[in-house]
């Protein structure tokens, strides 16, 4: 799948078009400015008119624009992410390979380029309310009791408290994700069971991409499984775990996973 520009790289490109739009406007202003006002002719030349219009321009224009409140957020929410990640004991890949696939799929599923990319993004703080899980418990190698897994259980909620009260919308839809990640279209998910189209799609989307994750990576009680077999368990959960038309689109970024997932295991992962 190609890279889209991130919506910060849009910001971005947004911030040029006004600096160079303002520069224009600037230039224009002076040269008018000098070129029709006969009180100031006699005192200002147009060259210093223009002198005047690019001292102001130019220096907007090599200004660093600060990044807002939102954007701020966004990056810490991010940092949270990977600091859950490590607080598992994980490599910090988990959450970026979720952006990626989530990405794909919500492509494939006819979504805005836009939306795809917000998805994807979002998608990365699914897990970040493991960060309260205790570390014994977040670490056990073997089968967590009925306790351990409530404690487990409740990430979704940290998750969705910590993001859903921030001013980006993006760290917001993380928060809608941790909430919905673990539900399951029959309703038998937690922690609300909801069940069908009541779970919202991104999270629909976030709980395939998550299992095919964790089915491909190494656990202490199993080896990875290869690509092609987590699909096919994907696949065995097609109208009772999963939405089956989430699990279309995953089955139809078979061949986009299996060019780039491998490889996407070892680098960092442009979302
Ligand atoms: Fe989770
Ligand atoms: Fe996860």
């Amino acid at each position: 799948m190609q890279n889209e520009p991130s919506s910060s790289q849009s910001s971005g490109q947004a911030r040029k078009l006004i600096t160079l739009a303002s520069t224009a406007w600037l230039i224009a202003s002076g040269t008018m400015l000098a070129t029709l006002s006969p009180g100031l002719a006699a005192h200002l030349s147009l060259d210093l008119a223009l002198v005047i219009a690019l001292g102001i321009a130019v220096p907007m224009a090599l200004r660093k624009p600060k990044p807002t409140a939102g954007d701020e957020g966004l990056e810490l929410a991010l940092h949270l992410a990977r600091a859950a990640e490590r607080h598992e004991g994980r490599s910090g890949k988990h959450h970026q390979r979720i952006g990626f696939i989530a990405r794909a799929v919500a492509n494939r599923m006819g979504l805005s380029d836009e939306r795809c990319t917000e998805i994807g993004q979002a998608a990365m703080l699914h897990d970040v309310g493991k960060i309260w899980v205790d570390q014994d418990v977040i670490r056990k190698p073997g089968r967590l009791t009925e306790e351990e897994r409530e404690e487990m259980s409740r990430h979704v909620e940290h998750g969705a408290a910590l993001l859903q009260e921030s001013s980006n919308p993006i760290v917001r839809l993380g928060g809608l994700i941790a909430r919905t990640h673990h539900e399951r279209w029959d309703g038998t998910g937690y922690p609300a069971g909801l069940m069908g189209e009541s779970i919202p799609l991104e999270g629909r989307i976030v709980a395939a991409c998550d299992v095919l994750d964790a089915l491909t990576s190494d656990r202490p009680y199993r080896p990875a499984m290869s690509l092609e077999q987590a699909l096919d368990v994907i696949e065995l959960g097609r109208g009772s775990r999963f939405d089956p038309k989430v699990v279309d689109a995953l089955q139809a970024c078979r061949t986009l996973l299996s060019e780039t997932y491998v490889e996407s295991t070892t680098r960092r992962i442009s979302v």
